[in-house]
């Protein structure tokens, strides 16, 4: 069976940034923008069993961190295992013209699955299969495990405001580091203020390159949903709303857009959340190609659960 979040699921995001269309549904009958949420961002049960446990751990897979939230993904669920497909339709070209954004979605949507698997009794494995071009979660029965992590699913979210300034305790970044690594991804964790802003320098340089690309300006205006019904309705992208940014309707926002939000704009918002958080961390895949971008995945969305279960905001 060929699914995706957005041919079952009914909902949109809490982080204002995801979710489910609803295809063939009128205006009238579309639920709210709240109602979408709660139904959307939500743990599947403990006691599911059989096809609809599948479809439940597919559920809090479509629920991971994935690149302007274009859901760039499909679910082929089988006897014992799920694979997950790239959806080239919902490629971004500009942004990440060799899909390596595309593929480390994949892999934070197939570290969801597993977690969840996990909780509901299963054992995961994990596998990118170059052949098919999937990444493919084997499922054996196991023991239920419900997990922190698991917990965290549904709270997890890219945080869009400022953050306190407040350093995190040693042995809190101790727990994230120890439950993101992996063999093929290193994690290297900068706290130091000289070198967070050596750090911020690239950043802004890199964001005022993009931001200055009318074709990049373009294609993610093409993900933002001005409104809350633009977002209940496509299921994906990125609401307006989660940024702090009023909603309207597209005709007024879109003009606004264009106006205010340039480099400088989103320069100086960069600037003030890396100089107030307490660190930064830099991924890196031992490798290049899809399976070390789905490894890479995996491990930023191990590491923003375990984070959000410390009550830990990141992005
Ligand atoms: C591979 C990847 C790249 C991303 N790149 C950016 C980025 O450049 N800027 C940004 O603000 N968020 C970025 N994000 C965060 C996504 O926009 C976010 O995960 C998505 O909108 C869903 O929202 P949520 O994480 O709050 O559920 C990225 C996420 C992934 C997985």
């Amino acid at each position: 069976m060929m699914t995706s979040r957005r041919q079952f699921l009914a909902g949109a995001a809490a982080s204002g940034l995801a979710t489910a269309g609803l295809p063939g549904c009128s205006e009238a009958d579309m639920p709210s923008y709240q109602d979408a949420v709660a139904a959307t961002w939500r743990l599947p049960s403990s006691g599911t069993e059989g096809a609809e446990r599948l479809r439940a751990l597919v559920a809090a897979a479509t629920l991971a961190a994935n690149s302007h939230n274009t859901q760039p993904w499909h679910f082929r669920i089988e006897d014992r295992r799920i694979a997950i497909l790239p959806d080239t339709v919902r490629r971004c070209p500009v942004v990440d013209p060799d899909d390596h954004h595309l593929y480390a979605s994949l892999g934070c949507a197939a570290e969801n699955l597993a977690i969840a698997a996990r909780a509901l009794g299963l054992a995961p494995h994990i596998a990118y299969d170059e052949a098919a071009d999937a990444v493919t979660v084997d499922l054996e029965p196991g023991t239920a495990e419900n997990s922190p992590l698991f917990a965290a699913i549904p709270e997890r979210q890219s945080t869009r405001a400022d953050y306190d300034g407040k350093p995190v305790p040693s042995e809190d970044i101790d727990r994230l580091l120890a439950t993101a690594g992996s063999d093929d991804v290193d994690l290297l964790l900068v706290t130091e203020p000289g070198r967070m802003e050596t750090i911020l320098e690239y950043v802004v340089a890199g964001n005022t390159v993009q931001m200055e690309d009318a074709a990049f300006m373009a294609e993610l205006k093409e993900w933002i949903r001005f409104s809350e019904g633009e977002a209940v309705k496509a299921g994906d992208g990125l609401f307006a709303g989660a940024s702090g940014n009023p909603t309207l309707p597209r005709w007024v926002a879109s003009p606004l857009f264009d106006l205010f939000v340039n480099a400088e704009s989103e320069n100086d918002k960069y600037s003030s959340q890396i100089r107030n958080s307490a660190g930064l961390v830099l991924f890196t895949a031992n490798g290049t190609g899809p399976r070390y971008w789905v490894e890479a995945g995996r491990s930023v969305q191990r590491f923003a659960l375990q984070g959000t279960a410390l009550g830990l905001r990141n992005a």
